[in-house]
């Protein structure tokens, strides 16, 4: 059990490696419902974001419903759509059994907003609230998430779309938030939060044996000629492979910024918290997919049937979307340099590492479920890993030394990751790094406050791949 988390009140459950979805027929003659959010007035007397259990159709109709927790009552949490630059306000209210938060990830925020309990705000108690109320400074595909014993949280079903629109979307017939999610499910399609045994934690993190699309095991949608499908990575920690059947297009941002030039969707490697806006154009016929690569071929995650609205001739490279207000990076070689060693998990090799300022070995910090570590310190440090002057150039080279990928996400700022060449890549939040690899990332560390940079696969956070930087 992680450290300073308040004790796991149900009992210990084996693991289920019982998969739901083996038959595509089955897969197919499942039913259920579309639970996509209508979206919330913005501004006025800031409405409600509520968070509480519920239940959920997860699998298919012969099953029971799921017990999750949800924001506004649904799976994903209500689509919340505001335009450049305007306010988001929400009251945030706490009906779950557990203190949480509110984490509007990929938002170049203001710090106090952020949702990051003990560093940024006391987390909010059951039966509390919070108003989180901030402006937008970038359009694009974001999303909010609870903080707080986030693994838990969001492997019951606690996350949301945040659309932020450009003053001139481009021309598309529909506009479609894909929140892509796997969860653990029971032989009854009861949900195992449980964090099982160390092996998930010290292995890839928790992955599911059920994947949704908008919180649906069989999303299904009419087909428009021309689409932006918006995707997005809620997984606790399950790097996606994904790939269209029957749609043709282009990426057109990542992690909500634009890319200077559209890329043709091919595979997509969505990394947890990740996420791909494309530009889509239907050349199927009768039916065309959104496909999960996994070990044992691919799966239908969503399918659109087509009917009559196939486009002959292909689609033409879409234009760029216009840029958003992120700082240019200064003169990388008079950077500052940090260099973050990520260290643990199984087969890593750790002999031990620094916890709450003493040195433990690896047998104790195993026992206090803390099996990763960043540059020799397992979970929260009481300093930075770096102090920033607002406006400077900062560059980190995060060095794994691990056997798995972790997808890395700085908070409050978007960076370049630099390339072999040297030349920065697009701008992103998160970024997967891979066993073995060193991901030098640089950013403009121009947003006042204390930030966390962390492992996505939230296991992994939990078990010590947290570190934080001030500005
Ligand atoms: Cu998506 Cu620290 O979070
Ligand atoms: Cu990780």
């Amino acid at each position: 059990m992680p450290r300073g988390e308040a004790a796991i009140s149900h009992a210990h459950r084996p693991h289920r490696e019982y998969r739901l979805t083996l038959s595509r027929r089955d897969f197919l003659a499942a039913t259920a419902t579309l639970a996509l959010g209508a979206a919330a007035p913005a501004g006025a007397a800031a409405p409600q974001l509520r968070a509480a259990p519920a239940t959920a159709r997860l699998a298919q109709a012969q099953y029971p419903e799921t017990a999750v927790w949800a924001n506004g009552g649904q799976v994903p949490g209500p689509t919340l759509r505001l335009p450049q630059g305007a306010r988001l306000s929400r009251r945030f209210v706490n009906a779950l059994p557990q203190a949480s938060t509110v984490h509007w990830h990929g938002i170049r925020i203001a710090n106090p907003m952020d949702g990051v309990p003990d560093l940024t705000q006391p987390a909010v108690p059951p039966g509390g609230e919070f108003l989180y109320d901030f402006t937008l400074p970038d359009a694009g595909t974001y999303w909010y998430h609870p903080h707080n014993r986030t693994w838990e949280q969001m492997a019951r079903g606690l996350c949301g779309p945040l659309i932020v629109e450009e003053p001139k979307p481009p021309q598309v017939d529909r506009d479609e938030v894909l929140i892509v999610d796997d969860w653990r499910l029971t032989a009854d399609a009861g949900s195992d939060e449980s964090p099982g045994h160390m092996g998930d934690w010290s292995h890839a993190g928790r992955l599911g044996n059920w994947i949704t699309v908008n919180g649906n095991g069989d999303l299904r949608l009419a087909a428009r000629r021309s689409e932006r499908l918006r995707l997005v990575n809620a997984a606790n920690a399950r790097v996606f492979e994904l790939g269209l059947k029957g749609l043709e297009g282009w990426v057109v941002a990542l992690d909500g910024q634009p890319l200077e030039h559209p890329q043709p969707a091919g595979r997509i490697t969505l990394a947890p918290a990740q996420r791909a806006d494309l530009i889509v154009d239907v050349t199927g016929e009768a039916e065309a997919f959104l496909v999960s690569f996994e070990r044992d071929g691919g799966y239908a995650i969503a399918t659109f049937s087509i009917g009559d609205t196939a486009r002959p001739e292909p689609l033409s490279t879409p234009s760029p979307l216009p840029a958003n207000p992120v700082p240019r990076l200064g003169d990388l070689e008079a950077a500052r340099r940090v260099r973050l060693h990520m260290q643990g998990g199984a087969m890593g090799w750790m002999a031990g590492a620094t916890l709450d300022g003493e040195r433990l070995g690896i047998r104790e910090l195993v026992d206090k479920g803390m099996v990763w570590a960043f540059s020799g310190i397992a979970g929260m440090t009481d300093r930075p890993l770096v102090t920033a002057a607002r406006g400077e150039t900062v560059r980190i080279a995060m060095v794994s030394d691990t056997a798995w990928p972790h997808a890395m996400h700085l908070h409050g700022h978007h960076f370049r990751r630099i390339g072999q060449n040297g030349q920065p890549g697009p701008l992103r939040d998160t970024e997967l790094v891979n066993r073995g690899e060193t991901a030098e990332i640089a950013f403009v560390a121009d947003n006042p406050g204390d930030w966390l940079l962390h492992c996505h696969m939230l296991e992994h956070a939990a078990a010590g791949m947290m570190t934080w930087l001030r500005v």
